[in-house]
């Protein structure tokens, strides 16, 4: 459910008819909607009312713009962050440091110490060296720092290759049978206190059915810990739950999710924590863009040229992805059309021979589900600038990010000297 919904003909948000964005902020630019936002919020941690206190953080990559981080903070949430920029962002967002969750393959020393001086939740480790790391940084700097080991379970999570992380060859997280091992080595270590296991096999997930064993072999590996005599008082389950992208995608609900997880998780005796990023964000956005022309001079379907590309909405060229495309101002009849960006390649096409709403120049359309992984992985190529953010608020509307014109990503460059 989102409110993108049509209203006397005209497409709002909540209740601003996007025209109005549009004439006001110009194209293309990312609407999201706070109503959405809060709702999903609330039916995420109203699924998992059946576990004690669960704690839930928002995958900040899949929507790190200040606003929305603020109004999940105001719902509860702390963030699960994957670099030092989110760190900063999550604390803009006035996220408590305990409700803060590092993940990642990669975090850099700079990072594990300004995770280490801010006082975070949790470390999720994804490697026995970035614990051996993290341990001496932590007794340099006088900290404790409570520590995850994310494990690889390999357990194929049904999605697309680019988007699959719990598989053994991917890179994410220490084999599950090595975890034990490695458990016991980091929690003899000095500065980290070792309290839990971490997963996450992947996101757009249209199935309960690889996360059911995925988290089943989690309780048999906790069971083990506390067999070899280890304290395991945490675990984080991860995100991953998909979102409908078609009308007739068929995704569990987040209650089924719960119940599931409920189930598993009965005798683990843990404090459960979450990283749910797309299932809170995604239908709680769109891409608003401009058709600049539609070129029908071929005798195959026209290409609808909008004024969005691929360096605004990626997944479609990175991933194939589908994202439904409606007219802001629909005329009623249907065509079968190709919906194309400006860039000068070819991958920069969002949709081939979709039946959809006719197009002409000049007009409004939407592509849908933009609210997670959008604006957040755009990109300047073919010197475009970045699109700018909009937060709409029932009657209400702000520029929540804005428009960086490439003048500006041009006037950080430089030609040095011996050019001139
Ligand atoms: N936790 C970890 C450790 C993750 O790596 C991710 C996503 C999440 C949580 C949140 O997953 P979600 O609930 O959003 O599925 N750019 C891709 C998605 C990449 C997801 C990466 N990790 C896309 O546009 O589909």
């Amino acid at each position: 459910m989102n409110h993108f919904e049509l209203r006397e003909g005209v497409l709002h948000a909540e209740n601003i008819p996007l025209p109005r964005i549009a004439a006001e902020v110009g194209t293309p630019v990312y609407v999201y909607s706070q109503a959405t936002l809060v709702r999903h919020a609330r039916v995420f941690r109203d699924a998992l009312s059946g576990l004690k206190d669960p704690h839930i953080a928002f995958a900040v990559k899949a929507n790190p713009n200040l606003a929305v981080l603020k109004i999940l903070q105001r719902e509860g949430y702390g963030a699960d962050v994957v670099s030092g920029g989110e760190l900063a962002r999550a604390l803009a967002a006035d996220m408590a440091p305990k409700d803060i969750v590092f993940s990642g393959v990669g975090k850099s020393q700079d990072e594990l110490i300004y995770g280490l001086e801010t006082g975070i939740g949790q470390f999720n480790l994804e490697s026995e060296e970035e614990g051996i790391e993290l341990s001496a940084l932590a007794v340099q700097h006088g900290k404790v720092a409570h520590c995850a080991l994310r494990v690889n379970p390999d357990v194929d999570a049904r999605t697309h290759e680019k988007i699959s992380t719990g598989k053994a060859e991917n890179k994410f997280g220490v084999p599950i049978h090595r975890a034990g091992e490695i458990y016991a080595a980091l929690a003899a270590l000095p500065g980290i206190n070792m309290r839990g296991i971490a997963v996450h096999i992947g996101s757009q997930l249209a199935s309960l059915e690889p996360l059911e064993t995925a988290f089943e072999k989690v309780g048999l590996l906790i069971a083990q810990l506390r067999t070899q005599g280890q304290t395991v008082t945490h675990a984080d389950l991860g995100g991953g739950l998909g979102v409908p992208y078609k009308s007739d995608d068929v995704i569990p609900r987040p209650a089924e999710y719960g119940a599931m997880v409920a189930k598993v998780t009965a005798d683990w005796d843990v404090a459960l924590s979450f990283e749910p990023g797309r299932v809170i964000a995604g239908n709680a956005g769109v891409l608003l863009t401009r058709v600049i022309r539609v070129k029908r001079s071929s005798n195959a379907q026209p290409f609808v040229v909008v004024d969005a590309a691929m360096n605004d909405l990626a997944r479609p060229a990175m991933y194939g992805a589908w994202h439904d495309i409606d007219a802001v101002v629909p005329r009623g009849d249907r065509t079968i059309a190709h919906v194309v960006g400006p860039i000068c390649e070819t991958g920069d096409t969002f949709a081939m021979n979709r039946e959809m709403d006719t197009l002409e120049a000049g007009d409004l359309a939407i592509f849908r589900t933009a609210g997670a992984y959008g604006a957040t992985m755009a990109s300047s190529y073919n010197s475009r600038g970045f699109v700018p953010e909009v937060l709409v608020d029932g009657d209400q509307f702000a520029v929540v990010a804005d428009r960086l014109p490439a003048a500006n990503i041009m006037a950080a460059e430089r030609v040095p000297s011996w050019l001139k």
